[in-house]
């Protein structure tokens, strides 16, 4: 089957969030499975070009009376176009920035009009969130009658929070929709936007690249392991941490956090959960940044006041920092996700990869993904698997100590049994394997529509 994503991120060239490891990682995996995939993306100025084999200059054509140039390169290993109109439209910003609904509507149409001057008829064209979503009526009021074959359309929402009237003009028209788990498809399914599609739409769970995300091959850490060394690899590691961050070296217990810092992201648990773990004798580390700048000064002071107040216990990084996120999710204990709502959330899993220990509200992605180890045994039996975290339902501060204060004890009073479950949440299979074969199915049936 070919199919092609129209998106405008894709990591680890072109990343804001989660978007952009699904559209590599999904990508990835389908290709795996012997597909032809691609995808199409903005020539941002900002693209790490340094993970793109191969570029060079490919073709140029018209389109709304600017010249666009494609260039053609591989990221990951997939075959991937962009675009880069001579009008300077996509170099401004990175990724997100200023005139966005204007310059991804150019995108988009751009986008179909390559693929249709290029001769190219997809099977499936896969667009994703409000970004890429005028690609859906695009494609069925224009490029299909046009001449662009008989391809069928599948969107995907990453999160219905932003561009809901884009979302819901993208749903008329997509043959399958789906959302990032299947909690999430439940939630939203009153929204208006998505009830009267409801019917094709569906929740299938994001998965996570095993080879980009894995502590035996990982270069910005200091020891390989697997399950088998598990302690070892996280204690060199928490260590590396520790020392990177000015951070007492002592073996206490490290909650880590890695998160766009948004009121999606449960920002007063956070602060509350940040206290309630010095209390207990825990370190914190804190990587995140806020769009918003009132968020990123207001946690500015926070840490300002947190490194005085705590030193050598706390540190907020407050930036985007890949190489660091890798050394946080080997080197922290726990990693705590607070989210008030989460479509799939991938920090849990990336966390579960290295062997950390996820703590989280149970919305969304997070509740599919995480089972409490006292209170969601049998749920985890259903799904074919061990309990293999704690989690918590409210949204005040006594909901996340219940999950934080067990998580924390269970470091100081039960380390063999804790060690254990290092290794187990290790050993569980969050990669795209069952997932890629559940969008093989969708896309097969959308085929057949
Ligand atoms: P969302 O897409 O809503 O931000 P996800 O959990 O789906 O949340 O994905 C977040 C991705 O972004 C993960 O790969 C995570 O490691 C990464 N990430 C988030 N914040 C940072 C940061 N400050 N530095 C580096 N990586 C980050
Ligand atoms: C969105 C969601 C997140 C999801 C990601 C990738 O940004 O907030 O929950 O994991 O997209 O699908």
């Amino acid at each position: 089957m070919h199919i092609v994503h129209i998106a405008v991120e894709m990591a680890p060239i072109a990343k804001v969030g989660g978007l952009g490891d699904v559209v590599t990682s999904l990508s990835r995996a389908v290709q795996d499975l012997g597909h032809n995939v691609e995808v199409i993306l903005p020539k941002y100025d900002c693209l790490n070009l340094s993970n793109v084999m191969d570029l060079h200059y490919q073709q140029s054509f018209t389109w709304g009376g600017t010249e666009i140039k494609v260039w053609f390169g591989k990221v990951e290993d997939l075959p991937v176009y962009f675009l880069e109109p001579q009008n300077g439209m996509f170099w401004v910003g990175c990724v997100y920035g200023k005139n966005d609904e204007s310059r991804f509507g150019f995108f988009c149409h751009s986008a179909l009009e390559f693929l249709l001057q290029k001769g190219s008829s997809p099977d499936i064209i896969h667009c994703h969130d409000w970004s890429s979503a005028p690609v859906a009526w695009l494609y069925k009021e224009q490029y299909a009658l046009n001449g662009l074959g008989n391809g069928r359309v599948v969107f995907t929402i990453h999160n219905l929070e932003f561009g809901a009237h884009h979302i819901g003009k993208a749903m008329a028209h997509c043959d399958k929709a789906t959302t990032v788990s299947d909690t999430y498809s439940k939630e939203v399914a009153g929204h208006g936007a998505i009830a009267p599609h409801y019917f094709k739409f569906h929740g299938i769970r994001n998965g996570i690249d095993p080879d980009i995300w894995d502590p035996y091959t990982d270069n910005f850490i200091p020891v390989h392991y697997t399950s088998e060394n598990v302690v070892e690899g996280k204690s060199a590691a928490k260590k590396a941490l520790q020392q990177m961050l000015g951070l007492q070296q002592t073996d206490t217990p490290i909650v880590g956090i890695i998160s766009r810092l948004t009121v999606q992201k449960g920002i007063h648990l956070i602060k509350h959960a940040i206290y309630r773990t010095l209390e207990r004798n825990g370190q914190v580390v804190l990587l995140g940044s806020a769009p918003d700048p009132r968020i990123q000064g207001d946690f500015t002071n926070l840490a300002s006041r947190l490194h005085g107040e705590y030193h050598g216990r706390v540190k907020l990084c407050l930036t985007y920092d890949e190489p660091l996120s890798h050394l946080i999710y080997a080197g922290a204990d726990f990693i705590l996700v607070p989210s008030i709502f989460e479509p799939c959330g991938l920090t849990q899993l990336i966390a579960m990869r290295y062997g950390s220990i996820p703590i989280v509200r149970k919305t969304g992605g997070l509740y599919d993904t995480v089972f409490d180890v006292d209170d969601d045994k049998y749920r985890a039996q259903a799904q074919g698997l061990e309990p293999n975290g704690f989690s918590f339902e409210g949204a005040d501060s006594s909901s996340v100590d219940y999950a934080l204060d067990r998580a924390i004890s269970t470091f100081y009073d039960a380390r063999d049994w804790f060690n254990s479950l290092c290794k187990r949440v290790m050993e569980q299979d969050w990669s795209w394997n069952r997932p890629a074969l559940d969008y093989m199915e969708l896309y097969h049936s959308a085929r057949k529509n």
